[in-house]
Formats: C-alpha cells, structure tokens, sequence
C-alpha cells in the first residue's frame, strides 16, 4: 500500500461489498469481542477497512446501548431472573470461612435494610452488623452452637426499638420533615394519628415492632438472592444474651431475629435438597 495515498482514494477504493465485509467485522467484533477475521479477507486498503470497521463497531454499540435501554424500559429485572434467583437461594447451614462479600455488594445489602418499608414508615429498628470476630465467638453457644454465625462472611442482627415511645415518632416526625423539606408543625395530625394509634393499651408495641424489622429480613434475603449472595436467618438464638453481649438493651434495642450471609459450602449437603413448599393452589386463593 502506497502511504501517499489520499483519504478520497481510500474511499474511492472501497466497494460495496467490501464495505459490508469491513463493516460486519466491526459489528461482529464488538459484538464477540473476537479479532480473528479482522482485515484477514478483506481486500480493502487497511486504513480505510479500518476505517469501515470503526464505524461498524459505533453502530455496534448504539445498538447494544439502545437494546439495553429498550430493556430497562420494559422491565428492570426478568421474571426468570428473579425465579431463578429465589429458587437458588436456600437457607444457608455451612458457609465457605474464605469468601468475604465484596464491600460493593454490602453496601447494597445494607442499601435494602436501609430501604425497608415499614407500617407508617416509622422504621422502629436497628441493624447491627457483628464484624467483631471474638464478638461473634460469643455469640455462638447463644445461637445453638449453629456455625453460620462464625462462618459467613457478614452477621446481622435485627433488632426493634424497644417500648418505642411518642419521642422515637417525633424524632420519625422530624425526619420526614427534613427530607420532604416542610415543617414539623404541618405534620402535627399525622404525629398525633400515629401517637394514637400506637399507645393503645391493647397494642403490644414491641410484638408490633417485631413484625416490622422481619420484612426487612425479607428484603435482606430477597435482595441477597439477587446479588448471588447466601444466606441464612437465624431464630434459634437467646435473644436476651445477644442483647448482653452486643449491649443492646443499654442502647434502647432488643435482638429480634438474626441473619448470616455470605457464600455456601461445597460440603453444605443442604444446598441440594429439593425445597420444601406446599402447592401454589394450596396457600393461594383467587377470591
Ligand atoms: C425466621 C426464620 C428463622 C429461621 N431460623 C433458622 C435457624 O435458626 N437455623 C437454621 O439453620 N435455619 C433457620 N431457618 C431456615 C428455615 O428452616 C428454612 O428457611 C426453611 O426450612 C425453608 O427452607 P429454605 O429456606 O432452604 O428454602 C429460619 C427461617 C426463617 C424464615
């Protein structure tokens, strides 16, 4: 090839099929990310197959990009994925003690107890997430001796505000104002709406506290299952030592339920049980 070769040459050297040809290898190579035929046919002038290939290579990406959006558009996540991802996860007995969760993905786990909703938003929990491994040492015999609470990678221990009181819903009051920028005074019904409603004599506030903090043990989990991530929830524990160990109750808290997430076993003979569920026409009614 002559380098005094002009860019209106080159083009005038192009034809149409070989147009196509550089132009499908650009497509196919961003596509496949595979250079093997790159230039090895084509006949063109190479900067101007290069050229042809770049330009097929954009449209490549346009069109990857526009698919992407076109998908978004439509549906966030794919019902396969999220059945896919619920029937994988199972509740995790043996962890792998060498996986730790990528700090990015625990962000977004705790993005989901952050994110939970609550009956009136009133959010009457805390979240404590036992890092401390000699911490955890201890909480183990109060856990039925169960390994998960050393094994996985991340322990979390959902506790409810205990007795919450008319200053935990003025302090929810004082939030809302904050974030929706507007005054405390202007919520003054909602506030005595839901001071009414929860001092009740006949409410057992921290039972009603408790329901509260295992939806966001449920999106902990849902949201685990999307991210690839075990887990397990934990019940079987004392509630009243986890509130001595972790100082809890010093702190107006007390440990409701617990969760441990990380990443299963090869050896965890659980992992491949087959689910246990009653039929869908058995727990589900169409009224
Ligand atoms: C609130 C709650 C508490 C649980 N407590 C324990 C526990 O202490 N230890 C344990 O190994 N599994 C525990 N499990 C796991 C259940 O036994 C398990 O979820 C159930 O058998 C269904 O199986 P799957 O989760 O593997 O589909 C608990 C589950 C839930 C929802």
């Amino acid at each position: 090839m002559s380098c005094r070769i002009t860019l209106f040459e080159l083009l005038m050297s192009i034809k149409i099929y070989e147009f196509r040809d550089a132009f499908f290898a650009g497509f196919y190579r961003e596509y496949y990310h595979d250079n093997t035929f790159f230039h090895s046919t084509c006949c063109l002038h190479k900067p101007a197959y290069d050229l042809v290939a770049t330009f097929g290579r954009s449209v490549m990406m346009w069109s990857q990009e526009l698919i992407l959006l076109e998908s978004l558009k439509m549906k966030p996540v794919a019902n396969e994925v999220v059945e896919k991802q619920l029937e994988w996860r199972y509740a995790t007995k043996a962890f792998d003690t060498a996986k730790v969760i990528p700090d990015a993905d625990w962000k977004t786990l705790e993005q989901a107890l952050v994110l939970t909703p609550s009956s009136f938003g009133l959010q009457p929990w805390k979240f404590f997430v036992v890092t401390d491994p000699s911490k955890r040492a201890l909480l183990r015999p109060a856990s039925w001796g169960q390994s998960q609470i050393v094994d996985a990678s991340h322990l979390v221990v959902f506790a409810i505000r205990k007795n919450l009181s008319a200053s935990d819903i003025e302090r929810f009051v004082a939030r809302t104002a904050e974030v929706r920028g507007t005054t405390v005074e202007s919520l003054e019904s909602y506030r005595q709406m839901m001071v009414g409603s929860l001092t009740k004599p006949s409410i057992d506030i921290n039972a009603w506290a408790s329901r509260q903090v295992y939806i966001a043990l449920g999106f902990f989990m849902s949201a685990a299952a999307m991210l690839g991530i075990d887990a397990c929830p934990i019940e079987g524990f004392e509630p009243a030592k986890y509130d001595e160990i972790l100082g809890l109750s010093a702190q107006g808290y007390g440990a409701s339920v617990v969760a441990a997430a990380g990443y299963r076993s090869s050896t965890d003979k659980y992992a491949t049980l087959a689910k246990v569920r009653f039929k869908a026409e058995d727990v589900i009614t169409h009224i």
